[in-house]
């Protein structure tokens, strides 16, 4: 099934958001805050996906989207990104079975080429197992890149149309790593920084932005809840006014 874009059509728009995206940031400083290893945030990051993963399947969410790993973090130390490497193995060899109970799809998006062996296994085993529960779809990208996967649609883009020279937009997004899904509703940020680090640009056209300073272990339930409210709050336009949003509502 293909979404609609939210630059060729209005969509419906539902008062819980059906995909939240978050950049989960705030690990290291976490740490440091309490003379820990950074390692440690990361461990207590893992923690904290979990409790987010419930409370989106309470609250109703549809797709949730977790930045964990982006293709500018192979620049950090190498203990560091062995590490969360690591972290990513044991994360997926304990918690795939009790998500696939809990009726929850896992998808990983990015380069994944540029990962060992065995955790491309792991990756391929634990999509395999859960690509038929509907009631949650979680997706982790891993050594993703917004520009990374605009760039790929293109190139299966043009594959696809040897020839062509002219392209419009619906003919791209279906390329696009995350096509199975709708463009996030709520992109929320934790760890205070106010930007996309290369994020889903192509995605995040007409996604509500939420920052927060709270660091990424330390988000629960509460926090989740705080950032839906503001989105609640929100008046999506898409290029209309705020008249025109009235008078839509008074019609129907
Ligand atoms: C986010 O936390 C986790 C990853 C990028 C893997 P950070 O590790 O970036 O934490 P800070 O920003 O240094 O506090
Ligand atoms: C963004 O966090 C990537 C992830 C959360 C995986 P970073 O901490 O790497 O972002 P920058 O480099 O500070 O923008
Ligand atoms: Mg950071």
């Amino acid at each position: 099934m293909t979404h609609s874009s939210s630059t060729q059509a209005v969509p419906n728009i539902s008062p819980v958001p059906r995909h939240i995206a978050i950049i989960m940031d705030g690990n290291g400083r976490w740490a440091t805050k309490r003379f820990l290893p950074r390692v440690a945030g990361h461990g207590k990051g893992v923690e904290a996906v979990r409790t987010v993963i419930e409370t989106c399947v309470e609250r109703g969410v549809e797709y949730l989207t977790l930045f964990a790993f982006s293709s500018e973090n192979w620049r950090r130390p190498a203990e560091e990104v062995s590490l969360l490497m690591r972290l990513f193995v044991t994360a997926l060899e304990r918690e795939v079975a009790k998500m696939h109970a809990n009726g929850i799809r896992l998808k990983v998006v990015g380069d994944l080429s540029r990962f060992d062996a065995r955790l491309q296994e792991l990756i391929a085993a634990a999509e395999r197992r859960t690509a038929n529960n509907q009631r949650l779809t979680v997706t982790i990208c891993a050594n993703y890149g917004g520009r990374w996967d605009i760039m790929q649609a293109v190139g299966k883009m043009i594959a696809a149309s040897p020839g062509a020279t002219e392209f419009g937009e619906e003919q791209l997004s279906p390329y696009l790593a995350m096509a199975y899904a709708p463009e996030p509703d709520l992109f929320i940020r934790t760890g205070g920084e106010e930007r996309i680090s290369n994020f889903l640009l192509w995605q995040l056209a007409y996604t509500e932005l939420y920052f927060t300073d709270t660091f990424w272990p330390d988000f629960d339930a509460n926090a989740l809840d705080t950032a839906i409210e503001s989105y609640r709050q929100r008046e999506r336009r898409f290029g209309r006014t705020s008249e025109q949003l009235v008078e839509k509502k008074k019609a129907s």
